[in-house]
Protein backbone atom coordinates (compact mmCIF):
# COMPACT_ATOMS: atom_id res chain seq x y z
CA UNK A 1 0.00 0.00 0.00
CA UNK A 2 0.95 3.55 -0.67
CA UNK A 3 2.53 5.48 2.56
CA UNK A 4 0.69 8.88 2.20
CA UNK A 5 3.75 10.85 2.79
CA UNK A 6 4.04 14.80 2.15
CA UNK A 7 6.79 16.32 0.95
CA UNK A 8 7.85 19.45 3.84
CA UNK A 9 7.68 21.82 0.66
CA UNK A 10 4.09 21.72 0.50
CA UNK A 11 1.52 20.53 -2.15
CA UNK A 12 -0.33 21.63 -5.38
CA UNK A 13 -3.48 23.13 -4.82
CA UNK A 14 -5.56 20.91 -7.23
CA UNK A 15 -4.88 18.14 -10.05
CA UNK A 16 -5.35 20.87 -12.25
CA UNK A 17 -2.09 23.18 -10.65
CA UNK A 18 -0.02 20.49 -11.14
CA UNK A 19 -0.85 20.14 -14.63
CA UNK A 20 -0.20 23.67 -15.01
CA UNK A 21 3.05 23.42 -13.87
CA UNK A 22 4.23 20.27 -15.81
CA UNK A 23 3.20 22.08 -18.76
CA UNK A 24 4.67 25.09 -18.11
CA UNK A 25 7.75 23.25 -17.47
CA UNK A 26 7.17 21.28 -21.09
CA UNK A 27 6.39 24.07 -23.02
CA UNK A 28 9.13 26.63 -23.54
CA UNK A 29 12.05 27.46 -25.93
CA UNK A 30 11.94 23.55 -26.82
CA UNK A 31 8.84 23.71 -28.75
CA UNK A 32 9.29 27.36 -30.14
CA UNK A 33 12.78 27.50 -30.81
CA UNK A 34 14.12 24.19 -31.10
CA UNK A 35 11.96 22.04 -32.32
CA UNK A 36 11.29 23.86 -35.57
CA UNK A 37 15.24 24.55 -36.44
CA UNK A 38 15.96 20.75 -35.31
CA UNK A 39 13.21 19.50 -37.34
CA UNK A 40 14.29 22.21 -40.62
CA UNK A 41 17.90 20.70 -40.13
CA UNK A 42 16.82 17.10 -39.86
CA UNK A 43 14.95 17.52 -43.32
CA UNK A 44 11.27 17.55 -42.30
CA UNK A 45 8.38 15.36 -42.27
CA UNK A 46 10.43 12.08 -41.40
CA UNK A 47 12.35 13.79 -38.36
CA UNK A 48 8.42 15.05 -37.23
CA UNK A 49 7.47 11.55 -37.20
CA UNK A 50 9.99 9.52 -35.38
CA UNK A 51 9.60 12.89 -32.73
CA UNK A 52 6.23 12.00 -32.15
CA UNK A 53 6.95 8.32 -31.98
CA UNK A 54 9.35 9.07 -29.23
CA UNK A 55 6.85 11.03 -27.23
CA UNK A 56 4.28 8.46 -27.62
CA UNK A 57 6.38 5.00 -26.75
CA UNK A 58 9.30 6.83 -24.98
CA UNK A 59 8.27 9.80 -23.77
CA UNK A 60 4.56 9.26 -22.01
CA UNK A 61 6.38 5.66 -20.24
CA UNK A 62 9.11 7.33 -18.59
CA UNK A 63 7.53 10.60 -17.71
CA UNK A 64 5.09 8.40 -15.65
CA UNK A 65 7.86 6.77 -13.83
CA UNK A 66 9.03 9.40 -13.34
CA UNK A 67 6.49 11.33 -11.66
CA UNK A 68 5.69 8.09 -9.57
CA UNK A 69 9.25 8.19 -8.17
CA UNK A 70 8.77 11.83 -7.21
CA UNK A 71 4.80 11.30 -5.82
CA UNK A 72 5.72 8.23 -3.65
CA UNK A 73 9.70 9.76 -2.60
CA UNK A 74 8.52 13.15 -1.50
CA UNK A 75 11.78 14.29 -1.44
CA UNK A 76 14.33 16.19 -3.57
CA UNK A 77 15.39 13.49 -6.90
CA UNK A 78 18.66 12.04 -5.39
CA UNK A 79 17.16 11.50 -1.27
CA UNK A 80 13.71 10.04 -3.15
CA UNK A 81 15.63 7.77 -4.96
CA UNK A 82 17.27 6.67 -2.19
CA UNK A 83 14.42 6.21 0.25
CA UNK A 84 12.73 3.84 -2.46
CA UNK A 85 15.35 1.81 -2.98
CA UNK A 86 15.66 1.37 0.88
CA UNK A 87 12.45 0.21 0.89
CA UNK A 88 12.44 -2.12 -2.01
CA UNK A 89 15.81 -3.14 -0.86
CA UNK A 90 17.83 -2.04 -3.97
CA UNK A 91 21.34 -0.70 -3.62
CA UNK A 92 21.39 2.94 -3.12
CA UNK A 93 23.34 3.80 -5.86
CA UNK A 94 20.25 4.37 -7.82
CA UNK A 95 20.94 7.47 -6.37
CA UNK A 96 23.31 8.27 -9.55
CA UNK A 97 19.59 9.06 -11.78
CA UNK A 98 19.61 11.75 -9.00
CA UNK A 99 23.06 13.41 -9.82
CA UNK A 100 23.09 13.39 -13.33
CA UNK A 101 19.47 14.81 -13.11
CA UNK A 102 20.93 17.73 -11.17
CA UNK A 103 24.16 18.16 -13.56
CA UNK A 104 21.91 18.03 -16.43
CA UNK A 105 19.79 20.48 -15.40
CA UNK A 106 22.33 23.39 -14.85
CA UNK A 107 24.00 22.38 -17.53
CA UNK A 108 20.67 23.05 -20.04
CA UNK A 109 19.57 26.10 -17.94
CA UNK A 110 23.29 27.72 -18.77
CA UNK A 111 22.71 27.98 -21.97
CA UNK A 112 18.75 28.02 -21.79
CA UNK A 113 19.07 31.40 -20.68
CA UNK A 114 21.09 32.73 -23.51
CA UNK A 115 18.47 31.91 -25.78
CA UNK A 116 15.86 33.47 -23.09
CA UNK A 117 17.81 36.57 -23.58
CA UNK A 118 17.70 36.78 -27.35
CA UNK A 119 13.92 36.61 -27.08
CA UNK A 120 14.29 39.18 -24.58
CA UNK A 121 16.55 41.35 -26.87
CA UNK A 122 13.97 40.70 -29.72
CA UNK A 123 11.08 41.58 -27.52
CA UNK A 124 12.48 44.81 -26.68
CA UNK A 125 13.45 45.44 -30.32
CA UNK A 126 9.93 45.06 -31.65
CA UNK A 127 8.51 46.96 -29.22
CA UNK A 128 10.53 49.77 -30.48
CA UNK A 129 9.89 49.59 -34.48
CA UNK A 130 13.52 48.19 -34.61
CA UNK A 131 11.93 45.98 -36.74
CA UNK A 132 9.56 47.33 -38.85
CA UNK A 133 9.89 46.55 -42.48
CA UNK A 134 12.64 44.68 -42.04
CA UNK A 135 13.51 42.04 -45.10
CA UNK A 136 14.77 38.42 -44.93
CA UNK A 137 18.52 40.08 -45.15
CA UNK A 138 17.76 42.62 -42.88
CA UNK A 139 16.41 40.45 -40.35
CA UNK A 140 19.65 37.80 -41.03
CA UNK A 141 22.26 40.85 -40.23
CA UNK A 142 20.14 41.75 -37.05
CA UNK A 143 20.21 38.16 -35.88
CA UNK A 144 24.30 38.46 -36.45
CA UNK A 145 24.51 42.08 -34.52
CA UNK A 146 22.64 40.67 -31.51
CA UNK A 147 24.70 36.93 -31.57
CA UNK A 148 28.27 38.58 -32.12
CA UNK A 149 28.00 41.01 -29.24
CA UNK A 150 29.05 39.02 -26.13
CA UNK A 151 28.61 41.91 -23.61
CA UNK A 152 24.88 42.61 -24.90
CA UNK A 153 24.34 38.74 -24.86
CA UNK A 154 25.75 38.59 -21.86
CA UNK A 155 23.59 41.39 -20.31
CA UNK A 156 20.76 40.17 -21.32
CA UNK A 157 21.53 36.24 -20.26
CA UNK A 158 21.84 38.00 -16.54
CA UNK A 159 19.00 39.46 -16.27
CA UNK A 160 17.43 36.60 -17.11
CA UNK A 161 18.99 34.39 -14.83
CA UNK A 162 18.05 36.95 -11.98
CA UNK A 163 14.20 36.74 -12.61
CA UNK A 164 14.94 32.91 -12.85
CA UNK A 165 16.23 33.16 -9.40
CA UNK A 166 13.64 36.06 -7.56
CA UNK A 167 10.53 33.41 -8.51
CA UNK A 168 12.68 29.80 -7.13
CA UNK A 169 13.54 31.93 -4.12
CA UNK A 170 10.28 33.09 -3.27
CA UNK A 171 9.20 29.31 -3.73
CA UNK A 172 7.88 27.46 -6.83
CA UNK A 173 4.45 27.08 -6.34
CA UNK A 174 3.20 30.56 -4.73
CA UNK A 175 2.91 32.47 -8.37
CA UNK A 176 4.09 30.17 -10.66
CA UNK A 177 0.28 28.21 -10.91
CA UNK A 178 -1.26 31.82 -11.35
CA UNK A 179 1.50 32.90 -13.95
CA UNK A 180 0.96 29.71 -16.16
CA UNK A 181 -3.01 29.76 -16.00
CA UNK A 182 -2.74 33.37 -17.81
CA UNK A 183 0.01 33.04 -20.34
CA UNK A 184 -0.22 29.52 -21.49
CA UNK A 185 -3.90 30.23 -23.45
CA UNK A 186 -2.71 33.42 -24.36
CA UNK A 187 0.51 32.00 -25.85
CA UNK A 188 -1.77 29.30 -27.44
CA UNK A 189 -4.22 31.97 -29.13
CA UNK A 190 -1.23 33.78 -30.81
CA UNK A 191 0.71 30.75 -31.89
CA UNK A 192 -2.82 30.31 -33.96
CA UNK A 193 -3.15 33.38 -35.34
CA UNK A 194 0.71 32.85 -36.24
CA UNK A 195 -0.28 29.82 -38.68
CA UNK A 196 -3.28 31.85 -39.46
CA UNK A 197 -1.23 34.62 -41.13
CA UNK A 198 1.49 32.11 -42.28
CA UNK A 199 -0.95 30.45 -44.03
CA UNK A 200 -2.11 33.53 -45.91
CA UNK A 201 1.13 34.97 -46.33
CA UNK A 202 2.99 32.59 -46.64
CA UNK A 203 4.04 29.46 -49.37
CA UNK A 204 1.51 27.51 -46.45
CA UNK A 205 1.21 24.10 -48.85
CA UNK A 206 5.21 23.54 -48.89
CA UNK A 207 5.52 24.36 -45.23
CA UNK A 208 2.95 22.26 -44.54
CA UNK A 209 4.37 19.22 -47.16
CA UNK A 210 7.82 19.88 -45.48
CA UNK A 211 7.03 19.12 -42.19
CA UNK A 212 4.79 16.61 -42.75
CA UNK A 213 5.43 14.92 -45.94
CA UNK A 214 7.96 11.81 -44.70
CA UNK A 215 11.21 11.39 -46.72
CA UNK A 216 12.99 8.22 -44.82
CA UNK A 217 15.98 9.15 -47.09
CA UNK A 218 16.95 12.32 -44.93
CA UNK A 219 17.17 10.05 -41.93
CA UNK A 220 20.26 9.17 -40.28
CA UNK A 221 20.39 7.51 -36.66
CA UNK A 222 21.69 10.55 -35.39
CA UNK A 223 18.66 12.15 -36.11
CA UNK A 224 16.70 9.44 -34.95
CA UNK A 225 18.62 10.41 -31.79
CA UNK A 226 18.56 13.98 -32.11
CA UNK A 227 14.43 13.57 -32.29
CA UNK A 228 14.65 11.11 -29.52
CA UNK A 229 16.75 13.81 -27.72
CA UNK A 230 13.69 16.41 -28.27
CA UNK A 231 11.39 13.92 -27.25
CA UNK A 232 13.41 13.97 -23.53
CA UNK A 233 13.71 17.75 -23.78
CA UNK A 234 10.57 19.14 -24.85
CA UNK A 235 8.82 16.94 -21.92
CA UNK A 236 11.26 17.70 -19.61
CA UNK A 237 12.01 14.29 -18.67
CA UNK A 238 15.60 12.32 -17.95
CA UNK A 239 16.53 15.12 -15.17
CA UNK A 240 14.40 14.94 -12.22
CA UNK A 241 12.21 18.14 -12.99
CA UNK A 242 8.80 15.96 -12.82
CA UNK A 243 10.16 14.19 -10.23
CA UNK A 244 9.88 17.22 -7.73
CA UNK A 245 6.91 18.55 -9.66
CA UNK A 246 5.49 14.61 -8.63
CA UNK A 247 6.64 15.31 -4.93
CA UNK A 248 4.39 18.19 -4.70
CA UNK A 249 1.20 15.74 -5.99
CA UNK A 250 -1.38 14.85 -3.16
CA UNK A 251 -1.33 11.56 -2.85
CA UNK A 252 -4.83 10.69 -4.65
CA UNK A 253 -4.74 11.77 -7.63
CA UNK A 254 -4.40 9.41 -10.62
CA UNK A 255 -0.57 10.21 -12.64
CA UNK A 256 -1.22 8.65 -16.09
CA UNK A 257 -4.00 10.83 -17.38
CA UNK A 258 -2.49 14.24 -16.40
CA UNK A 259 0.76 12.98 -17.90
CA UNK A 260 -0.82 12.13 -21.17
CA UNK A 261 -2.63 15.84 -21.12
CA UNK A 262 0.95 17.35 -20.37
CA UNK A 263 2.30 15.32 -23.50
CA UNK A 264 -0.41 16.09 -25.83
CA UNK A 265 -0.16 20.18 -24.90
CA UNK A 266 3.23 20.42 -25.41
CA UNK A 267 3.35 18.29 -28.69
CA UNK A 268 0.62 20.97 -30.09
CA UNK A 269 2.39 23.96 -29.17
CA UNK A 270 5.40 22.54 -31.00
CA UNK A 271 3.56 21.35 -33.94
CA UNK A 272 1.90 25.28 -34.21
CA UNK A 273 5.50 26.73 -34.13
CA UNK A 274 6.47 24.49 -37.14
CA UNK A 275 3.12 25.06 -39.18
CA UNK A 276 3.27 28.95 -38.23
CA UNK A 277 7.31 29.12 -38.69
CA UNK A 278 7.76 26.95 -42.13
CA UNK A 279 5.69 28.71 -44.58
CA UNK A 280 7.16 31.74 -44.31
CA UNK A 281 10.77 30.38 -44.25
CA UNK A 282 9.73 29.10 -47.50
CA UNK A 283 7.85 32.04 -48.48
CA UNK A 284 10.90 34.25 -47.79
CA UNK A 285 14.04 32.72 -48.88
CA UNK A 286 15.56 32.10 -45.68
CA UNK A 287 16.99 28.68 -45.49
CA UNK A 288 15.45 25.62 -43.45
CA UNK A 289 19.00 24.63 -42.18
CA UNK A 290 20.22 27.87 -40.85
CA UNK A 291 20.04 26.41 -36.97
CA UNK A 292 19.43 27.82 -33.86
CA UNK A 293 18.65 31.89 -35.53
CA UNK A 294 16.00 30.50 -37.41
CA UNK A 295 12.90 31.39 -35.63
CA UNK A 296 14.11 34.54 -34.67
CA UNK A 297 14.79 35.68 -38.59
CA UNK A 298 12.08 34.03 -40.07
CA UNK A 299 9.77 35.59 -37.07
CA UNK A 300 10.95 39.63 -37.18
CA UNK A 301 10.12 38.96 -41.20
CA UNK A 302 6.88 37.76 -40.46
CA UNK A 303 6.16 40.67 -37.81
CA UNK A 304 7.12 43.00 -40.08
CA UNK A 305 4.71 42.49 -42.63
CA UNK A 306 2.21 41.60 -40.88
CA UNK A 307 -0.81 44.62 -40.35
CA UNK A 308 -0.28 45.20 -35.91
CA UNK A 309 3.02 43.35 -36.14
CA UNK A 310 4.87 45.73 -33.81
CA UNK A 311 2.45 45.18 -31.49
CA UNK A 312 1.86 41.67 -31.99
CA UNK A 313 5.59 40.73 -32.40
CA UNK A 314 6.35 42.19 -28.97
CA UNK A 315 3.68 40.42 -27.05
CA UNK A 316 4.73 37.26 -28.82
CA UNK A 317 7.66 37.30 -27.77
CA UNK A 318 7.16 38.45 -23.85
CA UNK A 319 4.86 35.17 -23.94
CA UNK A 320 8.09 33.60 -25.17
CA UNK A 321 10.04 35.25 -22.39
CA UNK A 322 7.42 33.74 -19.87
CA UNK A 323 7.05 30.35 -21.43
CA UNK A 324 10.69 30.45 -21.02
CA UNK A 325 10.56 31.62 -17.87
CA UNK A 326 8.31 28.86 -16.21
CA UNK A 327 10.56 26.10 -17.73
CA UNK A 328 13.61 27.10 -16.46
CA UNK A 329 12.44 27.48 -13.10
CA UNK A 330 12.25 23.61 -13.28
CA UNK A 331 15.57 23.18 -14.73
CA UNK A 332 17.16 24.44 -11.47
CA UNK A 333 14.41 23.12 -8.94
CA UNK A 334 15.78 19.88 -8.00
CA UNK A 335 19.06 21.77 -7.60
CA UNK A 336 17.52 24.04 -4.88
CA UNK A 337 15.54 20.81 -3.36
CA UNK A 338 18.47 19.21 -2.99
CA UNK A 339 20.69 21.86 -1.42
CA UNK A 340 17.86 23.02 1.16
CA UNK A 341 17.28 19.32 2.37
CA UNK A 342 20.86 18.09 1.99
CA UNK A 343 22.54 21.31 3.56
CA UNK A 344 20.08 22.91 5.31
CA UNK A 345 20.10 26.49 4.00
CA UNK A 346 17.48 29.19 3.33
CA UNK A 347 15.80 28.98 -0.11
CA UNK A 348 17.09 32.49 -0.99
CA UNK A 349 20.85 31.15 -0.35
CA UNK A 350 20.36 27.82 -2.47
CA UNK A 351 18.49 29.86 -5.19
CA UNK A 352 21.41 32.17 -5.32
CA UNK A 353 24.08 29.38 -5.48
CA UNK A 354 22.22 27.60 -7.76
CA UNK A 355 21.54 30.12 -10.07
CA UNK A 356 25.49 31.76 -9.61
CA UNK A 357 26.32 28.34 -10.77
CA UNK A 358 24.28 28.72 -14.11
CA UNK A 359 24.98 32.14 -15.07
CA UNK A 360 28.86 30.72 -15.20
CA UNK A 361 28.47 28.50 -17.04
CA UNK A 362 26.52 30.36 -19.51
CA UNK A 363 29.17 32.33 -20.53
CA UNK A 364 30.55 29.37 -22.46
CA UNK A 365 27.47 29.13 -24.77
CA UNK A 366 27.31 33.13 -24.49
CA UNK A 367 31.14 32.87 -26.30
CA UNK A 368 30.50 30.23 -28.53
CA UNK A 369 28.72 32.50 -30.86
CA UNK A 370 31.19 35.26 -31.04
CA UNK A 371 34.56 35.71 -29.56
CA UNK A 372 34.47 31.70 -28.93
CA UNK A 373 33.39 30.38 -32.00
CA UNK A 374 36.41 28.69 -33.33
CA UNK A 375 36.91 26.81 -30.02
CA UNK A 376 35.58 23.14 -30.69
CA UNK A 377 35.00 19.99 -29.01
CA UNK A 378 34.28 17.12 -30.81
CA UNK A 379 33.85 19.15 -33.57
CA UNK A 380 31.19 20.93 -31.96
CA UNK A 381 31.04 24.53 -30.02
CA UNK A 382 30.57 25.11 -26.51
CA UNK A 383 26.59 25.75 -26.96
CA UNK A 384 26.26 22.83 -29.35
CA UNK A 385 27.99 20.61 -27.27
CA UNK A 386 25.77 21.30 -23.98
CA UNK A 387 23.17 20.63 -25.90
CA UNK A 388 24.42 17.37 -27.45
CA UNK A 389 25.86 16.15 -24.40
CA UNK A 390 22.54 17.12 -21.89
CA UNK A 391 19.51 15.90 -24.66
CA UNK A 392 21.02 13.29 -26.34
CA UNK A 393 23.12 11.79 -23.84
CA UNK A 394 22.40 12.87 -20.43
CA UNK A 395 19.02 13.05 -20.30
CA UNK A 396 18.46 9.49 -22.91
CA UNK A 397 20.27 7.79 -20.04
CA UNK A 398 18.63 9.38 -16.72
CA UNK A 399 15.03 8.06 -18.34
CA UNK A 400 16.76 4.60 -19.37
CA UNK A 401 17.73 4.09 -15.43
CA UNK A 402 14.63 5.77 -14.75
CA UNK A 403 12.53 3.18 -16.96
CA UNK A 404 14.50 -0.37 -15.63
CA UNK A 405 14.80 1.01 -11.59
CA UNK A 406 10.80 1.58 -11.90
CA UNK A 407 9.88 -1.14 -13.82
CA UNK A 408 11.43 -3.99 -13.05
CA UNK A 409 12.81 -2.99 -9.50
CA UNK A 410 9.73 -1.89 -7.62
CA UNK A 411 7.16 -4.36 -6.34
CA UNK A 412 4.23 -3.97 -8.78
CA UNK A 413 1.52 -3.24 -6.34
CA UNK A 414 3.34 -0.04 -5.37
CA UNK A 415 3.22 1.39 -8.48
CA UNK A 416 0.00 0.38 -8.68
CA UNK A 417 -1.34 2.17 -5.86
CA UNK A 418 0.49 4.93 -6.94
CA UNK A 419 -0.36 5.30 -10.30
CA UNK A 420 -3.87 4.64 -9.63
CA UNK A 421 -4.57 3.22 -13.31
CA UNK A 422 -7.81 1.80 -13.28
CA UNK A 423 -8.30 0.13 -16.75
CA UNK A 424 -6.21 -3.59 -16.67
CA UNK A 425 -5.16 -2.56 -21.03
CA UNK A 426 -3.62 0.37 -19.84
CA UNK A 427 -1.90 -1.21 -17.30
CA UNK A 428 -0.91 -3.75 -19.44
CA UNK A 429 0.24 -1.16 -21.78
CA UNK A 430 2.33 0.82 -19.44
CA UNK A 431 4.05 -2.12 -17.74
CA UNK A 432 5.23 -2.99 -20.93
CA UNK A 433 6.04 -0.12 -22.40
CA UNK A 434 8.10 0.90 -19.28
CA UNK A 435 9.92 -2.48 -18.75
CA UNK A 436 10.53 -3.34 -22.35
CA UNK A 437 9.82 -0.47 -25.49
CA UNK A 438 11.29 2.53 -23.60
CA UNK A 439 14.47 1.01 -22.31
CA UNK A 440 15.39 -0.84 -25.38
CA UNK A 441 14.37 1.75 -28.11
CA UNK A 442 17.08 4.14 -25.72
CA UNK A 443 19.46 1.94 -26.17
CA UNK A 444 19.31 0.78 -29.61
CA UNK A 445 18.98 4.77 -30.80
CA UNK A 446 21.63 5.14 -28.82
CA UNK A 447 24.09 3.09 -29.30
CA UNK A 448 23.44 3.37 -33.08
CA UNK A 449 23.38 6.73 -33.38
CA UNK A 450 26.76 6.50 -30.99
CA UNK A 451 28.58 4.62 -34.01
CA UNK A 452 28.18 1.39 -32.69
CA UNK A 453 27.86 -1.45 -35.76
CA UNK A 454 24.32 -2.96 -33.83
CA UNK A 455 24.62 -5.65 -36.76
CA UNK A 456 27.44 -7.12 -35.22
CA UNK A 457 24.95 -8.13 -31.66
CA UNK A 458 21.83 -9.29 -34.50
N1 LIG B 1 10.85 21.38 -21.66
C1 LIG B 1 11.39 22.70 -21.70
C2 LIG B 1 11.28 23.23 -23.11
O1 LIG B 1 10.79 22.57 -23.98
C3 LIG B 1 12.82 22.74 -21.19
C4 LIG B 1 12.95 22.08 -19.88
C5 LIG B 1 12.41 22.48 -18.71
C6 LIG B 1 13.59 20.85 -19.62
N2 LIG B 1 12.69 21.58 -17.73
C7 LIG B 1 13.42 20.57 -18.26
C8 LIG B 1 14.30 19.98 -20.43
C9 LIG B 1 13.92 19.40 -17.70
C10 LIG B 1 14.81 18.81 -19.87
C11 LIG B 1 14.62 18.52 -18.54
O2 LIG B 1 11.65 24.32 -23.38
Amino acid sequence: MAINRTSSHGEWSSRTAFILAATGSAVGLGNIWKFPYITGENGGGAFVIIYILCVIFIGIPIMLAEVYLGKRGRLNPIASIKYISDKEKRSKNWRIIGFMGILSGILILSYYAVIAGWTMAYSVRTAFGNLNNIDATGAAAMFESLVSDPERLLAWHTIFIIITAIVVAKGVKSGLESAVVRLMPALLVLLLALVIFSAIEGEFYDGLRFMLYPDFSQITWKSVLIAMGQAFFSLSLGMGALMVYGSYLSSDISIPQTCVIVALLDTTVALLAGLAIFPIVISSGLEMSQGPGLIFQTLTVAFASMPGGQLFGTIFFILLIFAAWTSSISLIEPMIIWLIEKYNVTRIKAATIATSFAWFLGIGTIVSFNIGKDIKIFNMTIFEMLDYLTSNILLPMGGILITIFVGWLISKEHIDSELKIKSKIIKLIWYFSARVIAPIAVIFVMLNALGFNINFFL
